[in-house]
């Protein structure tokens, strides 16, 4: 397994060339261009690695299917998606435009950053430090990382740029999707997409959703199944943005970006998958991480459709 993975890393590197890193969030322009990582932990607990693995990124979008589930156990499906929709929006991930033209005013889906600071916003916790803390244990639990922690200047770099998100969680606030202090509410969403990773740490929770939220060692139910199909449904709809039906096609599993060039999927029975490659193609996914996704999906027979 690790000769194909290499293999199919160093058939696919060239791609990291067609695409640019991140710079709407400035600290991001410092991300290897050229990266390119991969790591599978399959079902029995293999672990696999090939390329430049151990390329530390920021979590960024991969954090909305974990802190989806974080409010999906705290409220139930029903007011969760009384504050947010089930449904793509064919849309890139930051856009605004049909948060407004939509009757009643939702976010479309979670995986969206409107949608994602929506579910930000019913994160329960006395303050926000008691929130990140729940949002933290959550992600150390199931990338079995204890170590798993915040990128400072990833965070205040965003905390400082994110003026997009800002607008979006204001006009939020003012059709009552959201309640409560905007400030805290965004921060907490900065800080939960600055948390730093690398691809065994999505990998393994790539794996924990393949295996319906059981942790495989001692075999408990952390996160209820239910929860986790929800989740990895959102993942194949949504979890690519406006490029989810053409990852449908050409890999054909959950998976989710994020513009800190990861990508996490979750091969439902079989294994979770992480890959890092900060060049990212116009719709804010690894361009060569795509590839090599593609590429290990057809030599492993992965699409579960
Ligand atoms: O809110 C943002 O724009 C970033 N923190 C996360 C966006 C992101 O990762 C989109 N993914 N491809």
């Amino acid at each position: 397994m690790e000769l194909l993975l290499s293999e199919l890393v160093s058939r696919n590197r060239h791609w990291t060339n067609f695409g640019n890193v991140a710079t709407y969030i400035p600290e991001l322009k410092n991300a290897n261009k050229d990266a390119l990582g991969i790591v599978v932990v399959d079902i029995e607990g293999n672990i696999y690695k090939a390329g430049d693995y151990e390329t530390k990124f920021t979590i960024q979008s991969i954090s909305k299917p974990i802190t989806l589930m974080l409010a999906l156990m705290d409220y139930g499906p029903d007011h969760v998606f009384e504050k947010v929709g089930m449904e793509p929006t064919g849309d890139p991930f930051n856009s605004m435009r049909k948060l407004e033209t939509i009757n009643p005013s939702r976010p479309l889906n979670p995986m969206i950053n409107a949608g994602a600071i929506a579910v930000a916003s019913i994160i329960r916790g006395k303050d926000n430090e008691e929130k990140m803390d729940r949002i933290l244990q959550l992600f150390r639990k199931i990338s079995k990382n204890p170590n798993l922690n915040i990128n400072e200047n990833v965070y205040l770099s965003e905390k400082k740029t994110g003026d997009r998100n800002r607008a979006m969680a204001y006009f939020l606030r003012d059709v009552g999707i959201i309640e409560g202090d905007v400030e805290a509410i965004l921060d907490l969403y900065f800080k939960q997409c600055s948390i730093e990773v690398t691809c065994e740490d999505i990998a393994h929770i790539g794996m924990f959703l393949a295996n319906h939220g059981v942790i495989k060692e001692t075999g408990e139910q952390y996160v209820p199944k239910n929860i986790t199909q929800i989740v990895k449904t959102f993942m194949v709809t949504c979890g690519m943005y406006d490029a989810s039906g053409e990852f449908a096609i050409q890999v054909g599993v959950p998976a989710k970006s994020g513009v800190g060039g990861g990508i996490m999927c979750a091969v439902p029975n079989r294994m979770g998958i992480g890959v890092v490659g900060p060049a990212l193609d116009k719709k804010g996914n690894s361009i060569a991480g795509v590839k090599v996704l593609e590429s290990l999906s057809k030599e492993l027979a992965l699409s579960i459709f």
